[in-house]
């Protein structure tokens, strides 16, 4: 029997199905799972234009992202600002900085160690342990060297190739050179004193 029609008893409505015996109702789903139905639908609408097409919103992912550009851009600038804030001073208590020795301690044994040997008392370049100076005499005498190189040597304008942060860390680090006196490249330029700790 597979004709649609009404059940004998009740006379609601049944599918033109029947199993052994077995129909089924005709019911309309019911109100409430209907409204949950068309709700989600209308939200995933909403959902996908909301974050994914309009990016009006952020999903968390975003949101990170953002972040953490924020973040950099900030450290960017930090690192700018304490450049243009580099100074006698910065560089004297970077040199009390165990954090920034190390790094600059790194920085100078893969850019200088070529030309200044692994210790600083000098190969192609000068000893940077005695107490002989080339150019000036100061801390940022020694920075402005780093940063702007000596045209016509091999000694490179570093500022070029290095971020100001790794910079300062090396300068500050070759300021703790000076004074140790190791033996290598004979002494060259002018006298100068050990720093101030
Ligand atoms: C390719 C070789 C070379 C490399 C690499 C090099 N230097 Fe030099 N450096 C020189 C030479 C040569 C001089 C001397 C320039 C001159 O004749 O005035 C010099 C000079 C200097 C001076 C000045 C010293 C003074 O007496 O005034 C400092 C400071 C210095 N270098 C630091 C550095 C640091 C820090 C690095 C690594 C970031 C570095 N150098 C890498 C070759 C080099």
């Amino acid at each position: 029997m597979n004709t649609p029609g009404a059940d004998l008893e009740t006379g609601a409505r049944v599918l033109p199905h029947d199993y052994d015996g077995i129909r089924e109702y005709d019911n309309p789903m019911p109100g409430w799972w209907k409204s949950i139905f068309i709700g989600s639908v209308m939200f995933a609408g909403f959902y996908g234009l909301y974050f994914h097409l309009m990016d009006w919103g952020h999903t968390d992912a975003q949101a990170y992202r953002l972040e953490l550009a924020d973040y950099d851009s900030k450290k960017e600038v930090r690192a700018r600002a304490e450049a243009a804030n580099v100074s006698e001073n910065a560089l004297a208590s970077g040199a009390r900085d165990p954090r920034m020795l190390e790094h600059g301690a790194a920085v100078f044994k893969t850019k200088c160690v070529t030309c200044h040997a692994d210790d600083g008392r000098g190969l192609i370049g000068p000893n940077l342990t005695d107490l002989r100076q080339l150019h000036g005499a100061t801390r940022m005498d020694l920075y402005a060297t780093i940063t702007n190189g000596v045209p016509g040597t091999a000694m490179l304008a570093w500022g070029e190739q290095l971020p100001q942060t790794d910079i300062l860390a090396v300068a500050a680090f070759v300021t703790t050179l000076r004074g140790q006196n190791i033996a290598g490249k004979a002494p060259e330029g002018v006298a100068v004193e050990r720093f101030a700790p």
